[in-house]
């Protein structure tokens, strides 16, 4: 049954938020477990869509995967795996499955894996993957859709990046674990994501430094070094940023539990500027809130510690009524703009200008009917809806589950007015498009 959000706007959100564990960071860890011929734990692992996508795929290459939603946890076992393909009914529903190809071919030596494709945020191709693993001595081929690589073995080398692509460094990294030498990745995204798996990676046995830096340096072990863990990953920076977002936007004020404060210092600058006030309450808390209304800010989005491309559409919605002109500059992807279309049905005063948005601070939003067009987008139009005075509706809500756990339940308690609703099957215009292929 397709489901709609029906958010009455206005209030200001108050109280407190905890924060879940970041899909970006456990979707890879997931993936690198499979260099393992034994057992691991991930624990803080969110309930989301993407999770279930990738125990999908885990399951498809013959690993055992116990997920335990009430603990937030997942047990894998690679220790038989009887596939070394990734079909394309599973990677084309999720962009971060393509991360079990440096796996395979790191632990089976060959791998096949459908090509994610392009989606609707960008191209988003896979150049900077193929090159990192050919330098390693792969023999990569594309047919039929599917990445094929082949390696008699890997061998540690460098590897540099024309551009500090997240998945590429995972890819590589995670390959680079079990080849013989050293493989430096030079120009290598920074991330805390990346860190977070280089961490698990030494978790489990790998030798792996620099993660985190532009120079990441992976010292190559054997597979009898590598032996089980219990891992616990990073809080979600990009969910803290959106509950950021909502709370100065409403003009509230609330604590926001379980982050890493340093992982977001490009937004909390930002912030700042903006006349919101943070406070770092302890080593994994603080307090944002705004009790004015909020100036208007340039943003550029940038691979991190730049302001994160995530976050993008969620701030426009803040920055739609902040008190003057706001230029956004979106570096990443090519069509991270989705939001606008709906932005403006609710009365926002934006203009797009290639991969620039200006945005007129206007005196308030009004609830309206809008979609979800991709999950960030969707943040963007959870934020403004918030805002808005009277009532928005929220369809296309697989976009926003694949991203941020219990979303009523976390906006509830903090004050919001906030339901989810099932779509009467009556209800043709809110259905229209619920097939669409999702790939972000
Ligand atoms: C990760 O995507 C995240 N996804 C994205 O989160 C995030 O927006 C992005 O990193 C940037 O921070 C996951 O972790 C699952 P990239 P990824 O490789 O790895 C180009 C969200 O909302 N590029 O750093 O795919 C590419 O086209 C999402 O949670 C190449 O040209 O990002 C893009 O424009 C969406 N060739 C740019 O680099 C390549 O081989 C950044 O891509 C690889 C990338």
């Amino acid at each position: 049954m397709d489901q709609r959000f029906i958010i009455n706007g206005g209030r200001r959100l108050k109280g407190e938020v905890h924060i879940s564990g970041a899909k970006n960071a456990v979707l890879k860890l997931m993936a690198a477990a499979l260099l393992l011929d034994d057992a691991c734990e991930i624990h803080n692992v969110p309930e989301l869509a993407d999770v279930y996508i990738m125990v999908e795929v885990l399951k498809s290459l013959g690993a055992k995967v116990d997920y335990d939603t009430k603990e937030k946890k997942i047990r894998i076992d690679a220790s038989e795996l009887t596939s070394h393909e990734a079909c394309y009914e599973l990677v084309s529903k999720m962009r971060a499955s393509f991360t079990v190809l440096g796996a395979l071919l790191g632990r089976c030596k060959e791998a096949k894996v459908a090509l994610p494709g392009g989606c609707s945020i960008g191209e988003r191709r896979i150049d900077f993957h193929i090159k990192g693993l050919e330098a390693l001595g792969a023999q990569v081929k594309i047919e039929g859709g599917y990445v094929i690589a082949k390696a008699k073995k890997l061998v540690g080398t460098t590897v540099y990046l024309d551009r500090p692509s997240v998945g590429a460094t995972e890819n590589v990294m995670i390959a680079a674990v079990l080849a013989e030498g050293s493989t430096i990745i030079s120009n290598a995204a920074q991330e805390p994501e990346i860190a977070d798996l280089a961490n698990f990676l030494n978790a489990i046995g790998a030798d792996v430094n620099g993660a985190g830096t532009s120079e990441i340096v992976i010292n190559g072990v054997k597979q009898k070094d590598l032996h089980p863990t219990a891992y616990t990953t990073i809080p979600d920076r990009i969910e803290a940023g959106t509950y950021i977002a909502a709370v100065i936007a409403t003009k509230g004020k609330a604590v926001i539990r379980n982050i890493f404060p340093s992982h977001l210092s490009a937004v909390t600058s930002k912030l700042s500027d903006m006349g919101a006030h943070i406070t770092i309450l302890d080593p994994f808390s603080i307090e944002v809130s705004c009790g004015k209304s909020l100036n208007a800010v340039n943003i550029v989005t940038q691979p991190h510690p730049g302001f994160p491309t995530d976050l993008q559409s969620p701030f426009m919605s803040v920055l739609a009524v902040a008190e003057g002109l706001s230029v956004i500059t979106e570096s990443i992807y090519e069509n991270r703009f989705r939001q606008i279309g709906e932005l403006t049905r609710m009365g926002a005063n934006v203009q797009q200008e290639a991969s620039r948005a200006i945005v007129k601070g206007v005196k308030s939003l009004t609830g309206a009917q809008v979609r979800a067009s991709d999950l960030r987008a969707g943040a963007s139009l959870l934020v403004a809806a918030l805002i808005a005075q009277g009532t928005t509706e929220i369809t296309g809500l697989y976009h926003i589950d694949r991203g941020y756990e219990k979303v009523v339940e976390k906006l509830s308690g903090l004050g919001a007015d906030i339901q989810r609703l099932n779509i009467p099957e009556s209800d043709i215009n809110a259905k229209i498009n619920v097939d669409e292929i999702y790939l972000t």
